[in-house]
């Protein structure tokens, strides 16, 4: 198969990790025989530096005209304190997922058999986790009107959800539900606002187009207290933007640390992968971060061009890896800890 990928590296640790993730994918290329062009292209802070814009329009060519787009991290602490800042590097990432139409965020908890004692939650807790958010990517708070009045004493931000919105993610949530466990838990605070109101009828409107599908409908304050008693009761859950934007993060620490969960986001055409963690500033320059989520991103890439085998190379590859403790030193417990670069030529030498 020849790919056209287009490559976000972004800022912080960002290019480091990516430089892993096209190292090992360039490997797997070579063993199943495709052909992969990767299409470097700037966003985030370093787009700001360059061309003044955090997602220009150019890079939205790159991407548009892609097979899919593979992405760092992007954010830089110049901008952090700094509410007032004119454009910041988020604004890119939220203005790319619009323009590409992301609106389903795939994100994945699960566990791996060697780090089950590496987890803040005792192995009894986790074990067999194996759970996916789908989470709203293109509505709700996040792209509301917002704004001040009362000369800037008073803010609001909009949450707004049409229906055909909330039909179009729980459908690929129950289609994904059908190729799992068919449970498929809907998160919501139906109890009091009204767009949760509309997300519970629209999906429980649904149910009857996926009779195995077994359906349960929870308030997030619930879900995120559940998550950390019996994460492995879970399935498929389907969220709106700010409610999986919270609940992603605090499912990612379950497997032992943030540098090992990918995600995807897709929509109606070209769709996106990235690590969720973000650009950690701290360590930018000094091949110290996980590349691992990077990989296991570009692993769900290939999946999702239907080259199962590549990605489960892939995925072989960062189990085998963790299990002979090559790991970064997020991972090492004080043993000896690997650089992003190291880790990345094992996989590639072991694919
Ligand atoms: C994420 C991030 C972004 C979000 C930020 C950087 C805008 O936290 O991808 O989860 O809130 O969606
Ligand atoms: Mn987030």
């Amino acid at each position: 198969m020849k790919l056209n990928i287009a490559l976000l590296a972004g800022d912080g640790i960002g290019p480091e990790v990516i430089d892993q993730a096209v190292k090992v994918s360039d490997a797997v290329a070579q063993k199943f025989g495709h052909e992969i062009t990767w299409k470097p292209a700037l966003t985030g802070a370093a787009a700001i530096d360059a061309v003044g814009e955090p997602y220009p329009d150019s890079t939205h060519e790159v991407c548009k005209n892609a097979d899919a787009v593979l992405f760092g991290a992007i954010g830089h602490p110049k901008y952090d304190n700094d509410p007032s800042a004119p454009v910041r590097p988020e604004q890119g990432l939220l203005k790319m997922r619009k323009k590409l139409g992301l609106f389903a965020n795939v994100r994945p908890t699960f566990t791996f058999p060697s780090l089950l004692d590496k987890s803040p939650l005792k192995r009894e807790r986790i074990e067999g986790t194996d759970l996916v958010f789908l989470r709203e990517l293109t509505g709700g708070i996040y792209f509301g009107e917002k704004g001040r009045k009362d000369n800037g004493d008073t803010a609001y931000d909009n949450c707004v959800y049409t229906r055909e919105e909330v039909q179009r993610l729980a459908k690929k949530g129950f289609e994904l539900a059908m190729t799992r466990s068919k449970k498929l838990c809907c998160v919501d605070k139906a109890n009091v606002l009204e767009t949760s109101r509309l997300w519970r009828e629209t999906v429980q409107a649904m149910e009857k187009d996926y009779p195995e599908v077994e359906v349960s409908y929870e308030f997030v304050d619930a879900v995120a207290m559940r998550l950390v008693q019996w994460p492995n009761s879970y399935d498929v859950l389907i969220t709106e933007n700010l409610f999986g934007d919270i609940l992603t993060d605090e499912a990612s620490v379950i497997s032992g640390s943030m540098g090992l969960m990918p995600s995807a986001s897709m929509g109606a055409e070209v769709s996106l992968f990235e690590p969720i963690h973000g650009s950690y500033p701290q360590a930018t320059g000094l091949n110290i971060a996980n590349p691992m989520a990077t990989v296991l991103s570009a692993a769900m890439m290939f999946e999702n061009f239907g080259l199962a085998e590549e990605g489960k190379a892939m995925r072989d590859a960062v189990n085998k890896a963790l299990e002979a403790g090559v790991v970064t030193e997020d991972l090492a417990n004080g043993g000896k800890a690997y650089g992003t670069k190291e880790v990345g030529d094992w996989l590639a030498a072991n694919i």
